[in-house]
C-alpha cells in the first residue's frame, strides 16, 4: 500500500521522477525544517528515505519524518547495513542531501570518521560515487571557526555540494527548502554531462626569479581554476591542471602538473595538446605578463640605493591553445581593474578574437570582495561577437557551474 502521505509526489515538477534521495537530518534545531525540504522533493517527483543521528532525535521525532516522506527512517544501523545497502541496485539512491548538517558531522564527514547513521551514510556514498549535497546550519560563530572553515573546503574538494547558509541575526541559518530544492535538482541535472570529455584547465600565479631569493609574481590564488576543476570532476569529466603556486588545493582526481614561471606553464600545456586530444582549455591562471630580462646568479645587493629592473614580455600561453589544437574549446579569462562593463566587454571581446576563443570570462578585479584571493567573483561571460551576460557574485564554485553550463551547451550545438 502506498502511504497516504506520497499523495503530493509530483505535483509541483517532474525534475526528480525516478529519483531516490536519502535525506540526513543531524542534531541542528533546524532539524525541524527537514520536514519542509522533504516535501519539497516530494512535489518534484523524489522518493525521500531520511537517515537521523541521535542528535537529530533529540530536536524531532523520527515520526515527523515517517510521516512526511511516507517511509520508513533510519535511526541506527542493524544488521541490514543499511548505509551500504542504499549504494547498490534497486535501493541505489541518486543523491544524498544532508540538510541540516551540524558542525559536529561537518568535522567527522571532513576526517572520515563514521560513527553515526549519517556519517557511515556519507563515506559510502563518497565511495559509490554518489553525489552529496550538504546544508550548514550553526552559529555565525561556529562557522566562521577556521577549523570549520577548512572542513567545509576539504568537503569542497571532495566534490561535496555545499548550499550556502544565510547569515540572519548571528547565525548561520539553514538555506531556504526552495534553494536547497534548486540545488539538489541542479546537482542531479548536472551529474554526468561532461562524462567523457577531457579538460585542461591552467591556474594560479607563476613566479619570475629575480635572483636567488627574488620573485616577481601577482595576487592570484588559483581558487577560481581549483573550483573548475572540482565542477568539471563532478560533472563527469577527466582533467588536467597545469598549476603555478596558488594556495588552493586542486581536487585529488585532477591530474596536476605542478610548475612555476610562466615559460614551465607554456611548455606543460604545449606538451598536453601535442599528446592528447582536449575536448575544453580553461585558461584561468594569471600567467606574468612580464618577466626579468636578466636573472642575477647572486643576490642582489640589499644595500644598493637604487636598482633597475628590465622587464620583456613572456610567452602567451593562450595564444598557443588553437595553434596546437584548433577544435578544442577555449575558454580565456580576462581580468580587467576598474573599468566600466562596456570597456570590459569590448576589450574581451577583441581579446577573444585575437586567440580564437570561443568564450571569454571577463572579471574586475577591482571590485571589493571578488576576484583574486576571495571566495566569490562576479564574472561578465563574453562571446568573440561581444554578446554578453552577467554571471552576478556567487561563490566561486557557483561561478564555475554556471560558465560550465554555457561551456558544454556550445560545445553540444
Ligand atoms: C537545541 C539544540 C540545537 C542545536 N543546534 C545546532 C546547530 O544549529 N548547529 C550545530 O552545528 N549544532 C547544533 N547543536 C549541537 C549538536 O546537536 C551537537 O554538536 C551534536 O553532537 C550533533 O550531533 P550530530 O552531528 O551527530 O547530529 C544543537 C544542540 C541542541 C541541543
Amino acid at each position: 500500500m502506498v502511504h497516504p502521505s506520497k499523495d503530493i509526489t509530483g505535483k509541483e515538477g517532474q525534475e526528480l521522477k525516478g529519483k531516490r534521495i536519502v535525506l540526513g537530518v543531524t542534531g541542528s534545531v533546524s532539524a525541524y525544517r527537514a520536514a519542509d525540504i522533504a516535501r519539497d522533493l516530494m512535489r518534484h517527483g523524489a522518493d525521500v528515505h531520511a537517515v537521523m543521528t541521535s542528535g537529530a532525535q533529540k530536536i524531532i521525532h523520527p515520526n515527523l519524518l515517517e510521516w512526511a516522506t511516507g517511509n520508513p527512517v533510519v535511526t541506527e544501523l542493524t544488521g541490514k547495513i543499511e548505509h551500504v545497502a542504499f549504494t547498490t541496485g534497486k535501493e541505489k539512491a541518486d543523491l544524498i542531501l544532508v540538510a541540516p548538517v551540524t558542525a559536529n558531522t561537518i568535522g567527522k564527514i571532513a576526517s572520515g570518521i563514521d560513527d553515526t547513521t549519517v556519517t557511515s551514510y556519507v563515506s559510502s556514498a563518497l565511495g559509490a560515487g554518489i553525489p552529496i549535497v550538504i546544508a550548514p546550519a550553526m552559529h555565525d560563530t561556529m562557522l566562521t571557526h577556521p577549523i570549520i572553515e577548512e572542513n567545509l573546503k576539504k568537503l569542497e574538494r571532495a566534490g561535496i555540494t555545499l548550499v550556502p547558509p544565510v547569515i540572519e541575526e548571528g547565525k548561520a541559518k539553514l538555506s531556504s527548502p526552495k534553494v536547497i530544492l534548486e540545488i539538489a535538482i541542479s546537482r542531479l541535472a548536472k551529474k554526468n554531462d561532461m562524462s567523457g570529455m577531457k579538460v585542461l584547465i591552467t591556474g594560479g600565479p607563476t613566479v619570475e626569479p629575480i635572483d636567488p631569493v627574488r620573485i616577481l609574481t601577482n595576487r592570484s590564488s588559483g581558487k577560481m581554476a581549483v573550483a573548475l576543476a572540482s565542477a568539471c570532476i563532478r560533472r563527469g569529466a577527466e582533467v588536467v591542471m597545469v598549476y603555478g603556486p596558488g594556495v588552493a588545493e586542486p581536487p585529488s582526481s585532477a591530474r596536476v602538473v605542478r610548475v612555476e614561471t610562466a615559460r614551465q606553464m607554456l611548455a606543460a600545456v604545449e606538451k598536453e595538446l601535442s599528446s592528447k586530444r582536449f575536448d575544453l582549455a580553461i585558461a584561468a591562471a594569471a600567467a606574468s605578463d612580464y618577466g626579468p630580462a636578466r636573472y642575477h646568479n647572486e643576490k642582489l645587493d640589499s644595500k644598493r640605493e637604487d636598482v633597475v629592473l628590465e622587464l620583456r614580455r613572456s610567452p602567451k600561453i593562450i595564444e598557443r591553445v588553437k595553434e596546437l589544437s584548433p577544435s578544442t574549446f577555449l575558454l580565456i579569462f580576462k581580468a580587467e581593474h576598474s573599468v566600466t562593463r562596456v570597456e570590459m566587454v569590448s576589450r574581451a571581446a577583441k581579446r577573444g578574437r585575437e586567440v580564437r576563443a570561443d568564450l571569454v570570462a571577463a572579471n574586475d578585479v577591482g571590485r571589493e570582495g571578488v576576484g583574486f584571493g576571495s571566495e566569490d567573483n562576479e564574472v561578465v561571460l563574453v562571446d568573440p561577437r561581444g554578446k554578453s551576460v552577467s554571471l552576478p557574485k556567487a561563490r566561486k564554485s557557483a561561478i564555475a557551474d554556471r560558465l560550465l553550463d554555457s561551456v558544454v551547451a556550445r560545445i553540444r550545438t
